[in-house]
Formats: C-alpha cells, sequence, structure tokens
C-alpha cells in the first residue's frame, strides 16, 4: 500500500487532499504540530521515522500583501522550510509533491494562459518566495512534481487568509452590501476539490515527474467571477467592476495570469467547477 504524508491536512487544499484519498493509499496526516516545515532538521527526524513514499506539501505562507512587510516569515516558510522538505525527501527517497502558484509570473503580455514552459519571472515577495521553494524543490530532489494552482478555493476555506474569495461574496451579496470587484486582473479560479483529485492522478498514475499547471480550465475576471457566484448562488448582488488601481494594496499582482497544461492535465472549466461547488454549501 502506497503511503502518503500529508502536510498542511487542515488547510483548504489538504482537507480536499484528505476527502479524495484514493483506497489504495494509506494518508498520515502531518499537522503543523507533527511537523514545522521550518525547524531545521525537524522535516528529516519525522520522515525518516516515517518513511512515506510520498510526501505532499500544501503548506504555505499565502498572505500576499502580509509578505511585503514579512518577508522573512513568508521566505522561512516557502523557501527555507521547502528546502528542508527537499533535502529530507532525497535522504529517505520520498516522491515530494510541493503546490506552487501563478503569482510566479509576472503577468506581461501574453495572448493565452501560461503554459508550464513559460518563463517565471515573479512580481512580488509571496510570488519571489513560493518560486525559490520550487527552485530547492527542481534542484534537490529527484523524484517530483511541483503543481501550480491559482484562485483557490474550497470547502475549509484558506486558514492563512481567513476565508476565500467565494465566501466573501457570497456573505456581501447576502447581506446586500456593494460590492466592488477588480475587473482587469484575469485568472483560472480553481476548485480545491478539483485540484487534489488532479494531484492523487499524478502520484496514483504514475505521471513523469516534473512541473505541472492544474488550475481549472478557462479565464475570468475576479468581476466575472464575483458575478458568476452570486449568479449560480442565486443572489442578487451589486457589483460594479473597477481597475486594479481602485485598492491599494501591498503587493503588486499579475494583471494576467491563467493557467494551461502542455503536460496531459486537462481541467474542467472553472464555471463548471464553481456550480459544484456553490451547490455543494
Ligand atoms: N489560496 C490560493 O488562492 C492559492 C493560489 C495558488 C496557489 N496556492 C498554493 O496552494 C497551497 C495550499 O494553499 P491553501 O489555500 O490550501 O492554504 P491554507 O488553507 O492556508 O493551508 C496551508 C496549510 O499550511 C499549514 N502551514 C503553514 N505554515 C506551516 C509550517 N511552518 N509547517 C507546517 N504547516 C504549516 C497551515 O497550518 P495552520 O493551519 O496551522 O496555519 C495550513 O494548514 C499553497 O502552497 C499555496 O501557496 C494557493
Amino acid at each position: 500500500m502506497l503511503k502518503v504524508a500529508l502536510i498542511g491536512p487542515a488547510g483548504q487544499l489538504g482537507t480536499e487532499i484528505v476527502a479524495s484519498k484514493p483506497g489504495e493509499v494509506e494518508l498520515v496526516p502531518l499537522g503543523r504540530n507533527a511537523l514545522d516545515i521550518t525547524r531545521p532538521g525537524e522535516a528529516e527526524s519525522v520522515l525518516i521515522t516515517l518513511r512515506p513514499d510520498v510526501i505532499i506539501n500544501t503548506a504555505a505562507y499565502v498572505r500576499v500583501d502580509d509578505a511585503e512587510d514579512e518577508a522573512e516569515e513568508a521566505f522561512r516558510v516557502n523557501a527555507l522550510g521547502v528546502k528542508y522538505l527537499a533535502m529530507a525527501a532525497k535522504k529517505t527517497g520520498a516522491v515530494l509533491v510541493h503546490i506552487s502558484t501563478d503569482y510566479v509570473f509576472d503577468g506581461g503580455k501574453k495572448p493565452s494562459p501560461y503554459n508550464e514552459d513559460d518563463a517565471p519571472n515573479p512580481l512580488n515577495t509571496y510570488g519571489i518566495s513560493k518560486y525559490a521553494g520550487e527552485l530547492y524543490v527542481a534542484n534537490f530532489t529527484g523524484s517530483h512534481y511541483i503543481v501550480r494552482l491559482a484562485g483557490l478555493y474550497g470547502r475549509a476555506g484558506a486558514s492563512g487568509k481567513g476565508g476565500n474569495f467565494v465566501y466573501t461574496i457570497l456573505n456581501k451579496a447576502k447581506k446586500g452590501e456593494p460590492m466592488k470587484i477588480v475587473d482587469d486582473i484575469h485568472m483560472s479560479p480553481t476548485n480545491a476539490a478539483d485540484a487534489a483529485r488532479e494531484i492523487w492522478r499524478l502520484i496514483t498514475e504514475e505521471r513523469p515527474f516534473g512541473l505541472y499547471h492544474a488550475s481549472n480550465g478557462g479565464v475570468c475576471s475576479w468581476y466575472e467571477f464575483a458575478v458568476k457566484i452570486a449568479e449560480l448562488a442565486g443572489l442578487k448582488a451589486d457589483i460594479t467592476p473597477v481597475p486594479h488601481t481602485a485598492y491599494k494594496t501591498k503587493a503588486r499582482r499579475p494583471l494576467w495570469s491563467p493557467l494551461e497544461s502542455e503536460r496531459g492535465i486537462r481541467p474542467r472549466d472553472w464555471e463548471d467547477a464553481l456550480k459544484d461547488f456553490i451547490g455543494s454549501l
């Protein structure tokens, strides 16, 4: 039986990875109390005892704006912690599955979504720290999957962010609060349950190691995403499109970061995935 250690099991993505565990897998959830990836030596000692075949790392510092003021902490989790994990994976011979982000891209002029062959150039500290993590995984382990996701939403809400965009829009729409949502930033929103299924597929089908884009398919602006959330929930919402310059944020964000895969990941469209999510609430 395949033994899989999951880091960040209570997070938004981790919760869905637990929920969609295939029958032939023994899953060992490792919460932060069992393994804090930022503590030097801890990953190695925990994983040498556990001897998993596969390690899935969903742990991250995900507060994009705060990362500008807390760069050391962002790097401690997203880069150094990942280095410790990569070294432990190499030492124990485990396959490392590491989750990354569309924010490794700069959103520069591109007529189509980014695929795995496009060159990263992150604009903000979160993206730079996540890209550094990718480099540690790619260069410190032989057997790895780096899975980039975008605009993630799931039942658990991002514990690091205190919710997610879908919950925020639903709550405001229910209260009848008017909303101003950015319509000039485009991405591929991703249902965490779909992402979890793709991750399990990579592992159980023993797909070639390397980098994969696994967001839901298609492209939308945050405004279009918000309108669709309210529509699918049957809520009347007062949503006004605004340019990103209407909000002052600490972190610069890529204006264009939809993802697609050239490596055989064929996820369903974001609207279908969102419909399922809203229906399940
Ligand atoms: N959210 C998005 O929109 C988005 C978009 C693209 C990519 N991603 C990537 O997707 C992955 C999962 O994101 P998510 O939304 O599921 O995040 P999340 O809900 O915040 O979950 C992250 C998990 O990591 C754990 N964690 C944080 N620091 C840790 C540490 N030092 N040691 C061990 N565990 C630690 C957290 O535990 P605690 O609960 O104890 O803090 C939490 O359970 C991340 O790699 C993120 O960069 C997210």
